[in-house]
């Protein structure tokens, strides 16, 4: 993609996460954006403006009174200046100053004046994530526009352990990005899990029935979800392809593993995508040793049926839920596609015939059908990512 070349005001907040400030200063630079930092007091205490000025080539502004009088305009300035207003890490009192419009410093004070989009990447303890008073201020920042890169769980430097830790930088730095190139975020605040990949089936400790799925697609899906700002889960068989940025990868490896993964979290989903091939069967006995061969025998091989996934989650759903189910189909498209639709409870069904050039299994294209049960939209042979974001931005209009 061709290089930006825009203006992020860095906004850095007092949390001890300042010091990931730097590197997602450097990330943002080497997209080829220009950074100009605007830090609180309290952040100074983390890490010297020097720091900041040294990596980014420019004075940083910390406050609207003390530095020489220049900087009393300044920051209408910068507010002007900027493309993007990010401010990571964000402290609970940076979003509580912001939902109330307060400008009292040299930050919130230029992110007040600001027409540019701002985003924020929350810090701090668990205790002070959870308590409404934040969540309602990211509520009304949310309700604003503002996006939200919301913290990750982990082992915070307080010692407490949970959600509040900042996001990884790159994820900021991809969000960012994304946002200065125009990238709606419209499925911000909805949670999407997808499914991907192939299932295992063993036979024996070292032999296993799988098919050709190679997960592309639904790897396609949870990447464009993620980029157009849901919080994604990524149900995922065994494939060669990375976890995109920003999702939360859970392992299966048989269609039992995946309905147990799947069931444990549809009900706090928004949006569900069934990408992944699930085996239909499974063998009625796995041989707890190597099976031998019988010389001049034929092999007979005895399977039980599998449970259906998407059917069994399907009985599940509830009204606000989208279900979206695929169908990989080598004859009579359409009407098996029809039949999946209505037996597993989907919202939609993407078809495709894996019979033809460029769709189907382990390309970068695919050819697909939207069938939803009001009607259906045949798509043009695309990229695997260009079908992701058309069957999220349907899947979208039909939750609403
Ligand atoms: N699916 C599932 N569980 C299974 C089989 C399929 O959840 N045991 C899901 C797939 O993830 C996909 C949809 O159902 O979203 C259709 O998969 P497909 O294999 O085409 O459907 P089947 O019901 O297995 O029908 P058939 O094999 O007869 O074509």
């Amino acid at each position: 993609m061709n290089e930006l070349k825009k203006c992020v005001v860095l906004g850095v907040t007092g949390g001890i996460a300042a010091y990931k400030a730097c590197e997602l200063l450097r990330l943002l630079q080497k997209q080829g954006m220009d950074v100009y930092v605007v830090m609180t007091k309290n952040a100074c205490r983390f890490v010297t403006p020097l720091t900041f000025e040294t990596l980014s080539g420019h004075p940083v502004a910390v406050d609207t009174f003390e530095r020489p009088a220049t900087w009393e305009v300044e920051h209408i300035a910068l507010a002007k200046r900027a493309d993007l207003f990010l401010i990571a890490p964000a402290t609970a009192n940076i979003l509580a100053k912001m939902a109330c419009g307060i400008a009292d410093d040299m930050l919130s004070t230029t992110v007040l004046a600001t027409r540019a989009p701002v985003m924020v990447a929350p810090a701090m303890n668990t205790g002070m994530w959870d308590n409404p008073a934040t969540q309602e201020n990211l509520a009304t920042l949310k309700r604003r526009g503002v996006h939200i890169v919301a913290p990750v769980s982990g082992l915070l430097a307080c010692g407490d352990s949970g959600a509040g830790k900042l996001e990884d930088v790159a994820v900021i730095a991809r969000h960012a990005i994304d946002v200065l190139r125009g990238v709606p975020q419209d499925l911000a605040g909805l949670r999407v899990m997808v499914t991907a990949g192939p299932t295992r089936e063993a036979l024996d400790p070292v032999r296993y029935v799988s098919n050709r799925s190679s997960g592309k697609m639904g790897y396609a899906i949870a990447r464009a979800a993620a980029r157009r700002g849901a919080q994604v889960t990524l149900l995922t068989g065994p494939v060669a392809l990375d976890v995109p940025d920003g999702v939360e990868a859970v392992r299966f490896t048989t269609t039992q593993e995946l309905l147990d993964c799947a069931q444990s979290r549809v009900m706090e989903q928004d949006i569900l995508i069934q990408a992944a091939a699930p085996a239909d069967y499974r063998a009625a006995e796995v041989a707890p040793q190597k099976i031998k061969k019988q010389k001049g025998e034929d092999f007979v091989l005895r399977m039980i049926e599998n449970p259906d996934v998407a059917a069994t989650l399907g009985r599940m759903k509830h009204a606000e839920q989208v279900f979206v189910g695929f169908a990989a189909e080598t004859n009579d498209v359409l009407a098996h596609a029809q039949d999946k639709l209505l037996r597993k409870n989907l919202d939609m069904i993407v078809a495709n015939d894996v019979t033809k050039d460029g769709a189907g299994f382990d390309v970068d294209t695919n050819i697909v059908t939207l069938i939803t049960r009001e009607d259906s939209v045949s798509l043009p042979l695309m990229t695997k990512d260009e079908v992701a974001d058309r069957i999220l931005t349907q899947a979208l209009s039909l939750r609403s």
